[in-house]
């Protein structure tokens, strides 16, 4: 039995279907299983738990082998953040699994997570990371670059639906996208090949692109030019400063926009896909097709 906590998320859904496919029985960790019945067919059972209660996570241990960490706090409210999820959260998983005899857990941390990161949720990954490799757990540690599916969806999707968009910052600086649906892949791999245990993986996408060059490849696949607004850098600055006292989790989700603006987020993904030739390497040109079919089924 494999538990996944974020199998309700993109990457865990995604997951999920390979999981099935090579056979494997899934169980997903879920605070609200309300939000899990699509994700339950034959071969997924749901469990209602949260990282941050620790008697759940024993409960939902019975009987597990492999532990797959798919889930954030980045865009959490309230009590959950990266320090309470993604932390402390992947902490209390850790032992639980290992009190329930767990062998091998697979750890989503994110590319660039260093313990002086300006944000809070690369920080939070790389302690995780830390704590698994000092556990007595085998483990595998998936490090992605930013998801297609959520951060160039974020501009490009509007386009599609509204014919209008937002670009925060100056938009200039080249950031590497890769696809949830290859990270996925990257994810039932680790479970099923014992040669991935204690190792790291840093999984990219084939493109380096601008916000821009996100928007204009939206555009070109749609043939919709769109109107595309700008949210100049110093006022995502000040905005971002001021919504810590209103909406910290908004504020949160501008810091990274100033970080994903003006910090070097490029990477080479070409030595590990080498390594992996038959996991797929999706363009964003290919997710935007995705989105536009999706667009075209809706109307
Ligand atoms: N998105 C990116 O660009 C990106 C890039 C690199 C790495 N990653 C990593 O990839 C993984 C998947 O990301 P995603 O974007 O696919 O996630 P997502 O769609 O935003 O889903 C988040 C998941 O986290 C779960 N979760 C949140 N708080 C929880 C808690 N207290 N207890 C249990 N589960 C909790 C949610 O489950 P419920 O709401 O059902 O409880 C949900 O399934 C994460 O580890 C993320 O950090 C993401």
């Amino acid at each position: 039995m494999i538990l996944i906590a974020g199998g309700t998320g993109t990457l865990g859904r995604l997951s999920i279907q390979h999981l099935l496919k090579r056979g494997q029985s899934v169980r997903v960790l879920t605070r609200e299983p309300a939000r899990a019945q699509d994700v339950q067919t034959a071969g997924v059972e749901i469990v209602e738990g949260d990282v941050l209660d620790v008697a759940s996570l024993q409960r939902a241990m019975v009987g597990v082998r492999t532990v797959i960490s798919a889930m954030h706090g980045f865009t959490g409210t309230g009590k959950y953040t990266p320090q309470s999820v993604d932390r402390d959260g992947n902490v209390h998983l850790f032992d639980a699994a290992r009190r329930a005899g767990v062998e091998h857990v697979v750890l989503l941390s994110i590319q660039g997570a260093t313990a002086d990161h300006p944000m809070e949720l690369f920080r939070a990954k790389c302690a995780a990371e830390e704590a698994l490799r000092a556990s007595t757990l085998a483990w595998t540690i998936l490090r992605p670059t930013a998801y297609m599916e959520t951060w160039a969806a974020l501009v490009g999707v509007p386009l599609l639906t509204n014919g209008a968009t937002r670009i925060f910052g100056g938009g200039r600086n080249p950031i590497n996208f890769v696809s949830a649906a290859d990270v996925a892949q990257f994810v039932a791999l680790a479970v099923s090949d014992p040669s991935l245990r204690n190792t790291q993986i840093d999984i990219g996408g084939p493109e380096n692109l601008t916000m821009h060059q996100v928007v204009a490849t939206f555009q070109s696949v749609s043939g919709r030019s769109g109107k595309v607004n700008m949210v100049p850098l110093p006022v995502l600055r000040v905005a971002s400063v001021l919504m810590r006292l209103f909406n910290p989790t908004l504020a949160r989700q501008m810091q990274g926009a100033i970080v994903m603006d003006t910090r070097n987020m490029a990477f080479d993904a070409a030595p590990t896909r080498r390594q992996y030739p038959a996991i797929t390497s999706t363009s964003v040109a290919d997710v935007a097709r995705q989105y536009l079919q999706l667009c075209h089924k809706q109307r």
